[in-house]
């Protein structure tokens, strides 16, 4: 079976040694394709992230597409166009959850330790000690549980802070428990106002596309921390700043933008409350995403269906 890679991330060797590799440990033979450079080659699935429409509408025999990353967003719209009929499978943590899970827990020490206060101190050469909020009452809301939002959930639990979420039906996934209690997207003011810190980790859909607003942002508690470690378009930005200009939040953690890279003169850059990262948080790794992908490909190749496979109708 053919198999093309379209990653403008990595270099192509590197996938079809690891799909090679991960293949021959499921006797499955394949060849790998490098979709760039041989754009009219046909393959049975493809592994792709952000790939040109023109390659995908040129591609007709396609079993399944594989996004090389969690969030589907991009994809999705090229899909539904090009190619509507074939199942787009995400990635399921596959090595993400433990980086995701790591910038998390940083920012929520840095907003609990109050690291901003500190820095702001340092600049005029201030020695103030600050006082603690108690940490039974500094509730960490992740909106969004998904395989991010869970990864990270259980490394703040860790931490012994106590946790809430919010997810659009209330309830968490399958088999996966929540140790908080988890509210529905109807509630969502409700859930705010209890986040000391806010971790975003929903995708990014035509109903979540600006949620976070300044009616929404101002729900929640004065000083709170924000980190965005989804899709930059979930929140808007100028309202942040806003909020944080006016002393109701207290500093945010961002590492994606509505626009990426984000623009030299976007006033992000320079807010002293604001740390920002180059959308980082959890990066592809080609290892087990290509042993991820080539065990999906094996159970479709049984007549089963893998986990992971997007539903159009929600987005994700
Ligand atoms: C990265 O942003 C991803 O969706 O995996």
């Amino acid at each position: 079976m053919k198999l093309a890679v379209w990653d403008p991330d990595e270099p192509f060797r590197r996938w079809r040694d690891a799909l090679a590799q991960h293949a021959g440990e499921l006797r499955l033979s394949v060849e790998v394709i490098d979709a760039a450079s041989e754009p009219d080659e046909q393959a049975d699935f493809a592994l792709v992230w952000k790939p040109p429409a023109q390659w995908l509408a040129g591609q007709q025999g396609l079993r399944a597409v594989f996004n090389l990353g969690a969030g589907v967003d991009s994809l999705l719209p090229l899909m539904r166009v090009h190619a509507p009929d074939v199942p787009l499978l995400r990635l399921e943590d596959a090595g993400m959850g433990r980086q995701m899970a790591d910038y998390v827990a940083e920012a929520v020490l840095h907003a609990y330790r109050r690291m901003d206060d500190y820095a702001a101190l340092q600049t005029q050469g201030t020695w103030e000690p600050l006082v603690l909020a108690p940490r039974t009452g500094f509730g960490i809301g992740f909106l969004g549980l998904g395989h991010m939002g869970l990864a990270a959930a259980r490394r703040v639990q860790a931490m012994e802070f106590p946790l809430l979420a919010c997810t659009r039906s209330g309830t968490p996934r399958a088999g996966a428990d929540f140790p908080g209690p988890i509210y529905g997207i109807d509630r969502l003011y409700e859930f705010l106002a209890q986040c000391r810190v806010l971790v975003l980790l929903l995708p990014l859909t035509p109903d979540t596309h600006g949620l976070l607003d300044y009616a929404a942002l101002s729900q929640l508690p004065r000083g709170a921390h924000v980190v965005n470690a989804a899709r930059g378009a979930l929140l808007r930005s100028a309202d942040l700043l806003d909020l944080l200009d006016e002393q109701h939040l207290g500093g945010a953690t961002l590492d994606v933008f509505e626009s990426e890279p984000l623009p030299p003169d976007d006033p992000l850059w320079s807010h002293p409350r604001v740390r920002v990262t180059p959308h980082v948080a959890a990066q592809t790794l080609v290892g087990p995403a290509a042993a991820q992908v080539m065990r999906k490909i094996a159970a479709i190749e049984r007549g089963e269906s893998p986990g992971g496979v997007v539903d159009p109708r929600l987005g994700y």
